[in-house]
């Protein structure tokens, strides 16, 4: 049994001041459950939302890291900060960073191979353009994703990694691949990793959906066989619509 995961990724929304008042709401009515949740906010709340979750039973997760160790990349921030703050997962490959700041497969298999050298978890993103879609190139397009972006990573290395899949057409946008479009991916994915790694691979790593995930939609699409959680974008920035969606994975 694969334990199911829901992380949020607030993107670039909350100073200060808001992000307390969201993780404080958070604490106040989440319960432990078996479900892995973490929340992603952006680098320069990481110390502080560490500081709050701690003992909540809440994991912290960064939104992004630079493949180098340290030196000259100004703006940028490493593995080793991170952690250093109490993030041990990044997520890595989202679309945001693929469409708007031009990341490509061999940038973030980059990012991948050092975040996993440096003993991190990685929450690693891809999906399909509507365009792609609407050609049904879709399973072509996560195949190559998949298969640059985790290139040279080993079956062993797998046990760090938590797959999600975001078709760039859900997310944001109030639609949501429907809960058999969805499962129909996970399906084709787990079976990539059967073929690529291993049987062991396949039915361990955990595949999340992301892409309006809202508290009316999250318990059909996590009742899939397929999908192993959610990654939240727009509903994890309210406490009530993030904790319904926690509890539907539970
Ligand atoms: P939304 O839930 O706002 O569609 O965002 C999904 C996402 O991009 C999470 O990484």
């Amino acid at each position: 049994m694969r334990t199911a995961v829901v992380a949020a990724n607030w993107k670039m929304n909350k100073d200060l001041n808001e992000a307390e008042i969201l993780v404080k709401s958070l604490i106040e009515g989440y319960s432990p459950s078996g479900t892995e949740v973490y929340i992603a906010p952006p680098f320069v709340h990481l110390y502080a939302v560490n500081k709050w979750i701690n003992e909540s039973g809440m994991r912290l997760a960064a939104q992004n890291m630079n493949a180098a160790e340290s030196g000259a990349h100004t703006g940028e921030i490493s593995s080793s900060m991170l952690k250093s703050v109490g993030a041990s997962t990044v997520i890595l490959g989202h679309s945001e960073r693929r469409d708007i700041y031009s990341e490509s497969d061999g940038l973030i298999n980059e990012k991948v191979k050092s975040a996993l050298a440096a003993g991190m978890q990685i929450i690693f993103c891809f999906g399909e353009q509507l365009g792609e879609r609407k050609a049904s190139a879709h399973f072509d397009v996560v195949k190559a994703q998949l298969s640059e972006g985790l290139s040279g990573v080993s079956a062993d290395q797998m046990s760090e990694v938590i797959l999600a899949y975001e078709p760039v057409w859900a997310i944001g946008t109030g639609e949501t691949a429907s809960p058999e479009q969805a499962q129909e991916m996970h399906a084709f994915i787990r079976d990539y990793l059967r073929n690529q790694f291993s049987d062991a691979v396949a039915e361990r790593t955990r595949i999340l959906y992301g892409g309006s995930v809202k508290p009316s939609n999250a318990a059909e699409l996590f009742s899939k066989p397929d999908i192993d959680g959610g990654l939240i974008g727009g509903a994890s920035l309210q406490a009530d619509d993030f904790l319904a969606i926690v509890k539907a994975a539970s």
